[in-house]
């Protein structure tokens, strides 16, 4: 595990609830009952990861020592709706998050970027589950769920220890802070708009 130094544990604290709201609003128990319903939660998803990750990659893309190009999700999102039966037209006219602000800085890429790879240690829980509730799998439309497998762990490690690194001087952690929680906001009023 990484030490969690205090700066971490600020941000996990200033956005507990806006993780608490997050699971509310994904309702992924109600949500994943039928493929059908499933592949919609993942179509929500990749409304939202598609223009977050497309603002993010000109910041961290070059100036962050990330492995972004990895930790991309859009990709597995459509494999996943692609695996469901969706085809590419189809996949194209989902509805997107149209309402990201531009980002300019690292530390506020960084903070929006904790949001979407944190995402990955509630998708260990959540593939376990529609894994066995649905009978999906990684590589057959459980892959974004399952993210990176067995890297989960050091994935997420080397990026607090990025994220760390950004995060010395104390106006660069309150804008890391400030961009996780308007990041969660966002993507809890994407989910609200999509009812239970
Ligand atoms: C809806 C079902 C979800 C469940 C059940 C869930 C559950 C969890 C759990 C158990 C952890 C802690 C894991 C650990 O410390 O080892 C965690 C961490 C986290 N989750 Fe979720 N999660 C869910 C969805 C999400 C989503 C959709 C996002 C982002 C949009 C998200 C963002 C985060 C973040 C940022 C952390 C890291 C907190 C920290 O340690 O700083 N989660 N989640």
């Amino acid at each position: 595990m990484t030490t969690v130094t205090p700066f971490l544990a600020r941000l996990k604290d200033a956005t507990r609830p806006h993780h608490e709201a997050t699971e509310l609003t994904v309702n992924l128990g109600n949500r994943s009952k039928t493929r059908e319903g499933y592949r919609e939660l993942l179509g929500r998803f990749l409304g939202f990861y598609e223009p977050a990750e497309a603002r993010l990659a000109p910041v961290l893309g070059q100036t962050v020592d990330l492995d972004f190009t990895r930790r991309r999700k859009t990709e597995l999102l459509k494999a996943d709706l692609r695996s469901l039966g969706l085809d590419d037209a189809a996949i194209n006219s989902l509805p997107r998050f149209t309402a990201l602000e531009p980002l300019h800085d690292v530390p506020t890429a960084l903070g929006s970027m904790y949001v979407l790879e944190g995402a990955t240690l509630g998708g260990q829980y959540i593939a376990k589950y529609v894994q066995s509730a649905l009978g999906v799998e990684p590589g057959q439309g459980c892959s974004f769920f399952s993210s990176y497998g067995e890297e989960v762990g050091p994935m997420w490690k080397a990026f607090r220890e990025v994220l760390t690194a950004h995060a010395d001087a104390e106006p660069d952690q309150e804008a890391i802070i400030d961009s996780a929680k308007a990041t969660f906001e966002h993507f809890n009023d994407w989910f609200l708009a999509f009812g239970k």
